[in-house]
């Protein structure tokens, strides 16, 4: 068995683990592109201390390349716990990120994504130059 076996894919409006990659604005080369990241955009996930979004990372594959280039990686600390126990303060993080990348070429936007219940999830989007 290898790892990319494990990473699931689905379609994000049945189904809350996909990172669903948003765009907002114009693309252009060289100049920043604003990529927003969102696990549960159409349907929320959970985020309990039980049940979470551990980490999302993004990478830019660029065309004709073989290595994708990792672009950040966000991890979510905040599950509800406190020192009175699971769930009892209130404080959640939201599974959503947001950065932003410049690039000259067209490739692949790829993002993953971890549940700690429902393991390695991944989508991804063209760039397109
Ligand atoms: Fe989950």
């Amino acid at each position: 068995m290898d790892i990319e076996s494990l990473y699931k894919k689905a379609d994000f409006k049945t189904e809350k683990h996909v990172p669903v990659i948003d765009i907002k604005g114009e693309i252009k080369k060289g100049q920043d592109i604003a990529v927003t990241i969102t696990v549960g955009e159409e349907i929320p996930h959970p985020n309990t201390t039980a049940h979470y979004i551990g980490w999302i990372e993004l990478y830019f594959l660029a065309k004709d390349n073989s290595m994708p280039i990792q672009l950040g990686r966000f991890e979510f600390s905040a599950h509800g716990a406190s020192a009175l126990g699971a769930d009892t303060s209130s404080v959640y993080s939201s599974s959503t990120v947001s950065t932003s990348f410049k690039t000259d070429m067209p490739g692949l936007l790829i993002a993953t994504s971890y549940c700690n219940i429902h393991g390695l999830w991944q989508s991804s989007l063209e760039i397109n130059l």
